[in-house]
This record gives C-alpha cells, sequence and structure tokens, in this order.
C-alpha cells in the first residue's frame, strides 16, 4: 500500500490549504493581496479530495489542467463534477449526458450569474431560452474549418474512405463561409447543401473570397455521381440540424439572448452544455465549447496573457459529447490563459477512442492533474499505472543463528511495488489515486456533494 506518512503529507504539500491559497493570490485578479490564511477554501482552486490517511484538503491550481479517469458510479458527477461547478470562480462551462449536474448545481450557478443551457436533446427538458449564432465562428477561414471539423469528425471512421470526409469538410468550409458572407444562417446552409445545382454560395464566394471559391468549386465540380457522394457525406455530417427543433438553438431568434462566447469568457456566467450521446447532435456541443475556448483564450491574451478570473470547464463524457478533435493538443495552451479543463473519461480506452493513442497519451502528458478512481478493470491500464505509481525501499529484518549460538539481526533493503495492479483495481470505492506532476503518487479520500451539504446542515442545526 502507499505509505501514508506525515513525510508524504509534505510531499504534496503544495496542494495543501495555504501553499494552494497562496497561488490563487498569485493567479486571481481579485485575490491580490490577500492573506492565504484569509482565502476561504472554495477559492484555493480546484477541489480533488482529502490525502488519506491525513484527511487534509488537497487542490489543485487556477492553471493546472486535469483529467479523471473512474468507472461508471465512481463519483465522477457527484464527487467531482458538482463541487467543481459550485465553486468555480468565474464562467464556468459544463458538458452532461445526464440532468443530474445541471440539476444539483443550477440554483448555486444563477445566483453569481446567468445560467445558460443547451439542450437539444431533452436531456434535462429545458425549454430553449437561448440561441447561439453558429455562423459567426466561419468570420475566420480558420473558425468556418473548425467549425465544419466538428460535424464532420462525428461521421468519421478510422475504416472509412479519407477521400469523402475531406471532400465534405471543404465543401462545408465554403458553404459556412459564404453564409458568414453573406449574413445568413445555418438554415440557408441546409438549403445550399440540399442541392448541388444551387449556385448562390460559390457567386458570394466568388465576389469576397476568389481562392477559396476556385478551390471549393473545383472540388464538387465533378463527376455527378461523385458530388453527389460528396453533399451526401456533408448533409449526414449537419444531420442533427435537419430537425427545426433543433436548428432554433443555433439560429438567429428575436426572442431569446443570444449567447455570446466572448461576453461569457470574462463574466461569471455557466453554459450547460448537454446531449444524450455521440454523433451529429454532439458536433453542436463540441462546436460551442470549442468557440468558448477560442473567445476564452483570446480574452485571456487580451487581459495580459490569463483570464483574471479562471473559467473551469468541466468536461463529463467528453469521449461522447465533447469531442474536439484537437483537445490534447489544446490543453496546455487552456491552462495557461486561465482555462482549466477538467476531462472526466470512464476508462483509458475511451479516450483513445476518441483521440486515438497519440491524442490520448498527448493529453495524459498534458494534464497536470490526474484523478483515477475506482473500477479500473482494465489489467493493462492498471499495471501502467502501478509502474507509475513506482516502487518504494522497504527494511526487511531478519535474524539468522550465529556461529556462536547466538541470534544475528540484519536488515535488508528491497524494493517493492507502491501498489500492485491487483491492488490499483480494488480500491475502495471512495477513494482515487491523484498523480500530479512533479509529485509522488497520493491516495484520496474523494468528497461528494451530498455529504458535504449534509455536513453542513448538521453544523448549522
Ligand atoms: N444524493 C445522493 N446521496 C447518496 N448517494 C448518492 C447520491 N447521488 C449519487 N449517489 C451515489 O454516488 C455514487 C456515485 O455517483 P455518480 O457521481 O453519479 O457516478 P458517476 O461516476 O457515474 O458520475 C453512486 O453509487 C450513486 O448511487
Ligand atoms: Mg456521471
Amino acid at each position: 500500500m502507499l505509505c501514508n506518512t506525515a513525510e508524504f503529507l509534505h510531499q504534496v504539500r503544495e496542494l495543501t490549504p495555504v501553499p494552494a491559497a497562496r497561488a490563487a493570490t498569485r493567479l486571481r485578479a481579485s485575490l491580490k493581496g490577500v492573506k492565504p490564511k484569509e482565502i476561504k477554501p472554495a477559492d484555493r482552486g480546484v477541489l480533488l479530495g482529502d490525502h488519506l490517511p491525513s484527511g487534509v484538503e488537497l487542490r489543485g491550481s487556477d492553471e493546472d489542467t486535469y483529467l479523471a479517469i473512474m468507472a461508471p458510479r465512481a463519483g465522477k458527477s457527484t464527487a467531482l463534477a458538482i463541487p467543481i461547478a459550485e465553486q468555480a470562480p468565474g464562467a464556468l462551462l459544463l458538458t452532461s449526458n445526464k440532468a443530474d449536474v445541471y440539476a444539483a448545481t443550477r440554483a448555486a450557478r444563477s445566483r453569481v450569474g446567468t445560467t445558460w443551457v443547451l439542450d437539444t436533446q431533452g436531456v434535462a427538458q429545458v425549454e430553449r431560452a437561448m440561441w447561439w449564432d453558429m455562423i459567426a465562428q466561419a468570420e475566420t477561414l480558420e473558425g468556418a474549418e473548425r467549425l465544419a471539423g466538428h460535424f464532420v469528425g462525428q461521421i468519421t471512421s478510422d475504416q472509412a474512405d479519407p477521400f469523402w470526409s475531406q471532400a465534405a469538410q471543404d465543401l462545408l468550409v465554403g458553404l459556412f463561409r459564404a453564409a458568414w458572407w453573406d449574413g445568413g444562417t445555418v438554415r440557408d446552409v441546409m438549403k445550399w447543401l440540399s442541392d448541388p445545382a444551387e449556385k448562390t454560395p460559390l457567386r458570394i464566394l466568388y465576389e469576397h473570397e476568389p481562392v477559396l471559391a476556385e478551390q471549393v468549386d473545383s472540388s464538387i465540380s465533378i463527376a455527378e455521381e461523385t458530388q453527389s457522394g460528396i453533399y451526401q457525406n456533408a448533409r449526414t455530417a449537419m444531420s442533427a440540424l435537419r430537425e427545426e427543433k433543433v436548428l432554433a438553438w443555433v439560429t438567429p431568434d428575436k426572442v431569446n439572448p443570444r449567447f455570446d462566447p466572448e461576453h461569457f469568457a470574462t463574466s461569471k456566467d455557466t453554459i450547460y452544455l448537454l446531449s444524450k450521446k455521440g454523433g451529429p447532435t454532439a458536433a453542436i456541443v463540441a462546436a460551442l465549447a470549442d468557440a468558448v475556448f477560442t473567445a476564452a483564450a483570446e480574452a485571456g491574451e487580451r487581459a495580459g496573457g490569463r483570464l483574471p478570473e479562471p473559467m473551469r470547464a468541466v468536461l463529463d463524457e467528453a469521449a461522447n459529447i465533447c469531442k474536439i478533435a484537437d483537445l490534447p493538443d489544446l490543453f496546455s495552451h487552456l491552462g495557461s490563459r486561465g482555462i482549466n479543463p477538467f476531462v472526466i473519461l470512464q476508462s483509458y480506452r475511451q479516450g483513445v477512442k476518441a483521440w486515438g493513442e497519440v491524442g490520448m497519451d498527448a493529453m495524459w502528458s498534458a494534464s497536470t492533474k490526474k484523478v483515477l478512481g475506482v473500477g479500473l478493470d482494465d489489467a493493462k491500464f492498471a499495471a501502467d499505472i502501478s509502474s507509475l505509481v513506482g516502487a518504494h525501499f522497504v527494511n526487511r529484518g531478519s535474524y539468522s543463528k550465529s556461529k556462536e549460538g547466538g541470534y544475528s539481526h540484519s536488515v535488508s533493503e528491497q524494493r517493492e511495488q507502491v501498489m500492485d495492479a491487483a491492488e490499483i483495481r480494488a480500491m475502495k470505492k471512495g477513494t482515487a489515486l491523484l498523480l500530479a506532476t512533479g509529485l509522488p503518487v497520493a491516495q484520496i479520500a474523494l468528497r461528494p456533494w451530498y455529504e458535504e451539504e449534509a455536513m453542513a446542515t448538521s453544523a448549522t442545526r
């Protein structure tokens, strides 16, 4: 087992209350000059759990990036997503495939700012009270490419011929740009997609961006059969928006307010991005999250490097509903701009499926705090963790009979795995391993919100 002495608490000292508070005063504009001892626990950073067995609270800082891997019902929502959301000091972005986190945090978050909800599939049965200008993302060519990438990425599989996804991507980039130049909406894009003979988007593009127009023109002015295949692929990528109900969330509307990523970045608002599963609808979640990240990173740059108050981005079920293709590469960039991504997965393999071996490895290395919970029922991964946790030396004493008839005592140092793979797989529910860059592995007790609530209620009685 892990050695749990005071010395070990000392090794993770920078995550304990006073050093954590000191880091917060350095990273948050509103805490400048405040004495670390006067800083409330919620302001000391991202709650990870309590160090075992000392019980001392450990928190990650506002420049960390986070990755949690735990089996279903291990406490991802109750012990990570909900407490982090409730204590978020600035803007909060949350993805979820269930209503639980939304239901538990909505009241607290609406006391600090506006709560926005994107729920195109009725996950929480929330009536639409916002719209997002998706086409605004196509203001730049790069923005249009990223937008198209989220949709095409959802229909791309490893086996598919990349020609079709690339062609669908190029077509969508052209159509998004044309809609943007023309002051159009996603509805126009859908209309243009339904008819390959429709020349309006090309005409608009030739007027404003002849080079791009020629590229799009030459990639679609081909044999009719191929052309209709390209259009079919692009339609499949955008199929979520065939439904009026879904389309309404991303097209201008005179009644409801517009969700503005730029304004959001420096607010204390919350956006809940809800989606049941992957596929075309989840592309909207990924696209909106990406728009928020871009706007927030730019706001951070404008503010001299990082956001004055950190933005928390809790990406629960990220591998299914927030599959931003280059999320692993964005990780450290976001951390340095004052945006804390907290990606929550059910297994390492789930991450590999979404981002590939290379991508998942990159995300693993780029996350400065990793929380590994119970139920890591993947023998290879458990063995990898065991070797990461490392070995330590233990002193083993032994007595041996000496020639003179007496006994001599000798002590020899032996190398032992701190936790073997079987111990990792059999960790107690409610506990987790914490891997923090540059620090030895610690064991923590998770802090589910319902227990904190019970404690708070009994304390006030
Ligand atoms: N309000 C509550 N009171 C007591 N136990 C709860 C409460 N909410 C959830 N749990 C339990 O906590 C455990 C972790 O749940 P959850 O965090 O939702 O898991 P997941 O990792 O799938 O997100 C589950 O066993 C669940 O039954
Ligand atoms: Mg959950």
